[in-house]
């Protein structure tokens, strides 16, 4: 299914390729493509860790270059007159309690960085060489929730959170740029994403940490919303074949196929982790605890992914039960991570609120 660069593609930039995604995303390309040189650009927020990269930064073709995608008026220094021939943009505030919370944060990154980068590139590509491409990386949360059937990439938007919301203008942006100036933007939007590296306040690794450690179980709601979850290494197979065989101005629908409600998965951690601990499941399952719902919450996320699998040949490979076993056991074995990434997290918060004489009283727990 995997299918090489063309000869004249030298060099990527991965935008946010420090976080989840992104620096899965950074190791598989630097695994598959021997010849190519990646970059990867991140401001470090409390969500990118240069951890992420550690295998990455011992390959003589990767680079890693701290800046964001904020600051427009140092793109230029910070990139070095590099030339890049695609580029993959991870970048994003991708957390929706925190765009609920703090939403001027999110739609600063997710609308003017992606703007800042398609304006960046859009004159760097002037009189654009034909294999420029910039890959988008989006979510099914722009579509909004839907009760039965799915989205695909004719549906309407309906995003309901601001983090959704600030996708879907991103999404926009990248549609007018192509529509406008013929700028080589492919978006790709794709389902709940689990694996390795997932920042610890998403609900995979959030529920794998609580119940190792013996903490409540936070189930927004009843838990009956339901998420399609596709294992990471697929999502990053699907976005590379966006660039080598996607059209330029369209955009792709990766699913996991694989539905679950939220109540389901925690069980399903519960069994997992009982089976590897040995803690017994009932006292496991006494510490799932419904807490207040999250505001607007969407109950249900599904897409079809007929065109991605016709246009780019993908499909998802890893089944669900290897892939969830491989992520739980990941997390048990790479507490000393957990507990870093949380740190920063605290750091960046003080750095935001407390420093800003703000009171202290929501922050990270
Ligand atoms: P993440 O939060 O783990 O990582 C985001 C990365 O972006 C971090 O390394 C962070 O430091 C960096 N970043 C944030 N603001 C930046 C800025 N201003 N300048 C430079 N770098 C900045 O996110 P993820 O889960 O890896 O998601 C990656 C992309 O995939 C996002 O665009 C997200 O919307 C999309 N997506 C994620 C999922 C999922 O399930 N995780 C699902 C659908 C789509
Ligand atoms: P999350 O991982 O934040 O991803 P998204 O909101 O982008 O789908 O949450 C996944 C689901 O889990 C979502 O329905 C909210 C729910 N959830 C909880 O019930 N408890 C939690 O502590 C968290 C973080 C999420």
């Amino acid at each position: 299914m995997w299918r090489s660069a063309p000869s004249e593609v030298k060099r990527i930039l991965v935008t946010g390729g420090a976080g989840f995604i992104g620096s899965n995303f950074v190791d598989l390309v630097l695994e598959k493509e021997p010849l190519l040189e990646v970059d990867c650009l991140d401001s470090l927020t409390y969500a990118g860790n240069v951890v992420n990269l550690e295998k990455a930064v011992q390959n003589p073709r990767f680079r890693f270059i701290q800046a964001d995608i904020l600051d427009h008026n140092r793109l230029e220094d910070q990139l070095g007159g590099r030339g890049y021939d695609w580029v993959f943009n991870f970048a994003a505030e991708t957390h929706v309690d925190r765009s609920i919370h703090e939403p001027r944060v999110t739609v600063g990154t997710n609308v003017m960085g992606t703007l800042n980068l398609l304006e960046f590139f859009r004159a760097r590509w002037a009189g654009q060489e034909p294999q420029n491409r910039f890959i988008h990386i989006s979510t099914d949360e722009v579509f909004g929730s839907i009760e039965k059937g799915s989205f695909s990439e004719g549906s309407r938007y309906a995003p309901s959170s601001p983090y959704s919301a600030s996708k879907a203008a991103s999404d926009h942006l990248v549609g007018a740029y192509y529509h406008t100036f013929g700028f080589p933007g492919i978006v790709t939007q794709c389902t709940n994403n689990y694996g390795p590296r997932q920042h610890p306040e998403k609900l995979i690794p959030l529920m794998i940490l609580h119940a190792n450690e013996g903490k409540k179980l936070p189930i927004y709601g009843d838990g009956g919303q339901w998420r399609d979850w596709l294992f990471v290494q697929d999502h990053c197979v699907g976005v590379w074949l966006a660039a080598t065989n996607g059209e330029p101005g369209r955009s792709y629908c990766l699913s996991g196929g694989q539905e679950l409600t939220n109540l389901e998965i925690v069980h399903l951690i519960i069994e997992e982790l009982s089976q590897l601990t040995g803690e017994p499941i009932n006292k496991l399952q006494s510490l799932i605890t419904h807490v207040q719902d999250r505001p607007g919450h969407d109950r249900r996320y599904a897409l079809d992914s007929a065109l991605a699998r016709k246009e780019l040949g993908w499909k998802p490979v890893v089944p669900f039960q290897e892939g969830f076993r491989e992520t739980v056991r990941w997390y048990l074995s790479h507490l000393d991570w957990c507990e870093s990434v949380q740190n920063t997290e605290y750091a960046a918060w003080l750095k935001t609120h407390y420093h800003q004489g703000q009171c202290m009283e929501e922050g990270p727990k």
